[in-house]
């Protein structure tokens, strides 16, 4: 089977100079939620028409599977089809998707493919309760399809129909050069519609059905910013919706954005307002807090992310304990049962198991051990103002509050740090290290006054 894909429109009610086609859903270009559905069809041919914003477009999808076909100027869909027609192969049928209708479900398109086979006309077509602004589809006593005829040309009569043309269309490819080629604009669009190809097809004795998707929303297109929103939280519903038919616990299913996927083992619990972005795996009873921002993670078993924490690229172990307000980068991978609490910022980092750094630090570039304690208000120094260093800390440290570890360091095995320490050198197995400090007391200091204006 051939695909084609129409994307050569302006969208000029979205109010911006990304073309239509680009703006994303959940994270993607809207021609890529097309692009991906088409792709689970396993097409022969996979044709993107472009025209308005062509290179961006171009950029934005370009894939060895994916042609693209230039419609200069938008003359209507017939015309844009046409464009297309020497990429395709003709002795398969060619489905004609939009890239501008994101959700359609294979599965329904599958149903169309079906109906319609290798010979026949399909249209996917729906029943809605205000068909303005659609194509109608016009059909004859016996209930067969006669012709499509778009609002703006349509009698009052046919401006009552309720079953519109969702513009999702399966066609013999052989013929439909013949049929394109035959299209006039005399309409109240001066276009070149493809809708009017039904009507070639019936003359040519081609049979036309129809198939209907499972939701309307399949079918909805985004011509403004408005649609656009609506079809998010449509997608987001879904997506929810799966999360717990797979036996996630949302709080609430209303409050919970997927831009990417999100895979989740038993007894996951999601709190309100996370985003989840790119790859994100949380394994068997991971609590996830409200209000956190997960990218590009791996969640191990029985690990709970407090509230307001946030990961861009990171793995966990099991049972690990993060935030609230922790802030994981990438690279940063913390073994089982490590703690990574408040104001804490991990970068490249590989904390050992049961590790802790729980209050106000930063970890940059570092090996930590297992067992070790970082305290309050601990810096790892790992730029020197041209190149990043390492720091290691081996098993079972103890690093005092406001430590400064100005790398590249090694702390050895047990080494106790004390408090306010700056660490500039190696320091060996099991010792103490300390700056050495006076502690200064004197009398009858007077704090000064806040004088009056
Ligand atoms: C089209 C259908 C209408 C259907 C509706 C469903 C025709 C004539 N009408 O109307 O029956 O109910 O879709 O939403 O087909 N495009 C191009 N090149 C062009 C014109 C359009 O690539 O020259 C692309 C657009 O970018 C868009 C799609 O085709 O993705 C539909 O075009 P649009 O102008 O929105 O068609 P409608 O008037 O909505
Ligand atoms: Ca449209």
């Amino acid at each position: 089977m051939n695909i084609v894909i129409l994307a050569a429109g302006m969208g000029k009610r979205m109010r911006s100079a990304l073309p239509k086609v680009l703006h994303s859903l959940a994270g993607k270009p809207l021609l890529a939620h097309v692009i991906d559905t088409a792709r689970t069809l396993s097409p022969t041919r996979l044709v993107v028409v472009v025209g308005h914003g062509a290179d961006k477009v171009r950029e934005a999808v370009g894939a060895p599977d994916v042609q693209f076909a230039l419609q200069d100027k938008q003359l209507g869909t017939g015309h844009a089809v046409q464009q297309a027609l020497p990429l395709l192969d003709p002795s398969v049928p060619t489905l004609v998707l939009y890239g501008d209708v994101p959700l359609t479900r294979a599965s329904t398109l599958e149903r169309l493919i079906d109906a319609a086979g290798a010979e026949r006309y399909g249209v996917l077509t729906v029943n809605v309760g205000d068909p303005a602004g659609y194509g109608r589809i016009v059909r004859d006593a016996a209930g067969k399809v006669k012709k499509i005829v778009e609002q703006k040309d349509a009698s009052e009569a046919e401006r009552r129909i309720a079953e519109i043309n969702t513009g999702i269309v399966i066609t013999p490819t052989r013929t439909l050069e013949t049929w394109l080629a035959s299209l006039k604009n005399n309409n109240a669009q001066g276009e070149f519609y493809l809708t009017d190809v039904v009507e070639r097809a019936i003359d040519a004795g081609v049979e036309v059905v129809t198939a209907q998707p499972d939701a309307e929303w399949e079918t909805l297109g985004v011509n403004s910013k408005i649609q656009l929103a609506e079809l998010e939280r449509i997608h987001q519903r879904n997506v929810a919706h799966a999360l717990l038919d797979a036996g996630v616990t949302l709080m609430d299913p209303a409050r919970i954005d997927v831009r990417g996927t999100l895979e989740c083992g038993a007894d996951v619990s999601i709190d309100v307002n996370c985003v989840f972005e790119g790859r994100v795996t949380l394994a068997d009873n991971v609590t996830i807090g409200p209000n956190c921002v997960i990218r590009d993670a791996t969640i191990g078993a029985g690990t709970r992310v407090d509230a307001y924490t946030h990961i861009e690229g990171g793995t966990t172990g099991a049972n690990v304990v993060l935030g609230p307000y922790a802030r994981l980068r990438p690279g940063a991978k913390l073994g089982d049962e490590a703690h990574v609490g408040n104001f804490v910022e991990v970068k490249n980092a590989v904390f050992g198991q049961g590790s802790k750094a729980n209050h106000l630090t930063y970890i940059g570039d570092t090996d930590i051990g297992a067992r070790v304690n970082i305290g309050a208000g601990t810096i790892t120094c790992n730029y020197d103002g041209a190149n990043k260093h390492r720091t290691v800390i081996e098993d079972d440290v103890f690093v005092g509050s406001d430590t400064q570890l100005v790398a590249p360091v090694r702390v050895g095995r047990g080494v106790t740090i004390a408090a306010g320490t700056t660490v500039w050198k190696d320091v060996g197995e099991g010792e103490l290290v300390l700056n050495e400090k006076t502690q200064v007391s004197k009398t009858g200091y007077k704090r000064p006054v806040k004088k009056k204006s």
